[in-house]
């Protein structure tokens, strides 16, 4: 298959972790035959620095010219402490995700068996986890008119939604439980906001058509609980921009480490494929960042397109590792020298020779070369 794909590597630890992912593609398109042309544009802080704009007209062109993005991350602190800013690398982002029409927001977090003892959770709790997340990603609070009164000492943003747009992730978030376990929960807050209730209301109706989907409601605060005290009980979780946000980044403590949750942003049109983590600028360049969940973005790049049979190949890999303990500290604090680029290189070789598993561990902790 030829594929163009835009690499938006974006800040901190972004352009790390997507050189791995790269790596990971560029393997599976030899192994496969695949043709694979990555095309790489600025995104975020480094293109404000660079163009004075966080989503340059140059960066929007290519992606609208590709069949896919591969997204970093993006953010930088000089911007979160200074409440003034007038351009923020995060409007990067959200430009993309609205120009792109990206709407739904899917994010898969399953508890790794090999990773069970590393989450803060208790084991038996988190054990057999296996949630798809489908997050709304260009309406609500995000995108609603801001405004900050003339003395500067009121401010509001408007969380709008419309039928139409409730709908059209709704469907996926059904087909999605069709095709798992058939179970969906919207989260809300329809006790308190009228946007929540014209979600109720709408995912209600479009219910009728899925007669297989067993649906059920929960209120955001209660959802937040209950991902922690029982988070087997859900399948597919449906909901808005901003508690999606949330309680993604919530789910993450049940596999471990926020470095290991990939996500694919799709519309009409579009896929991007984003970690869900931030651009951590404290990692930055130290080779400690967790390259996982850019290369399980990849695979859910590859599965977009119907590469299944590649897309597992990452899977597969990505578990060896784990098992192998060939992960970087934020999972690893027994042996915390395994680097990004270790991590990046045990694939690529897994990838490569998927059958010839344990030559290349001893290769990775000596820090030699993994060409076998
Ligand atoms: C995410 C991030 C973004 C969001 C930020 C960087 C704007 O937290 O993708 O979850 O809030 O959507
Ligand atoms: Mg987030």
């Amino acid at each position: 298959m030829n594929l163009n794909i835009a690499v938006l590597p974006g800040d901190g630890i972004g352009p790390e972790v997507t050189k791995q992912a790269v790596k990971a593609l560029t393997a599976i398109a030899s192994e496969y035959n695949h043709n694979f042309k990555f095309t790489v544009a600025d995104v975020g802080a480094i293109a404000i620095d660079k163009h004075g704009d966080a989503l340059p007209d140059e960066t929007l062109e290519l992606c609208k010219n590709t069949d896919a993005i591969l997204f970093g991350a993006i953010g930088d602190p000089k911007y979160d402490n200074d409440p003034s800013a007038k351009v923020r690398p995060e409007q990067g982002l959200l430009k993309l995700r609205k120009e792109m029409g990206l709407f739904a927001n899917i994010r898969p977090v399953k508890a790794y068996q090999t990773l069970l003892d590393k989450s803060p959770l208790k084991k038996h709790i988190i054990e057999g986890t296996d949630i798809s997340i489908y997050r709304e990603l260009t309406g609500g609070i995000y995108f609603g008119e801001k405004q900050l009164s003339e003395d500067g000492n009121t401010a509001s943003d408007l969380c709008t939604y419309s039928r139409e747009e409730i709908e059209r992730i709704a469907r996926l978030a059904f087909v999605a439980a069709q095709n798992r376990d058939h179970r969906l929960t919207l989260v809300d807050k329809a006790n308190v906001l009228e946007s929540s209730r014209l979600w109720r209301k709408v995912v209600k109706e479009l219910a009728e058509e899925y007669p297989d989907v067993k649906l059920d409601f929960l209120f955001v605060d209660n959802a937040a609980m209950q991902m922690i005290l029982n988070p087997k009980q859900f399948d597919v979780i449906l909901t808005e921009n901003m508690f999606g946000d949330i309680i993604s980044d919530e789910a993450s403590v049940i596999g471990g480490s926020i470095g290991l949750l990939a996500s694919a942003s799709v519309g009409d049109k579009y896929a991007m494929f984003e970690p869900i983590h931030g651009s951590y600028p404290q990692a930055a360049n130290k080779g400690i960042a967790n390259p996982i969940a850019s290369i399980l973005s990849a695979a859910m790049l590859l599965s977009h397109f119907g590469l299944h049979n590649e897309a597992e190949l990452i899977r597969l890999a990505v578990e060896k590792s784990l098992k192998l303990n060939i992960t970087t500290p934020d999972i690893n604090a027994e042996n915390d020298t395994v680097t990004t680029t270790n991590v990046g290189d045990f694939i690529e070789d897994f990838i490569f020779n998927p059958k010839d598993t344990n030559l290349n561990f001893k290769n990775i902790h000596l820090g030699q070369s993994t060409i076998i």
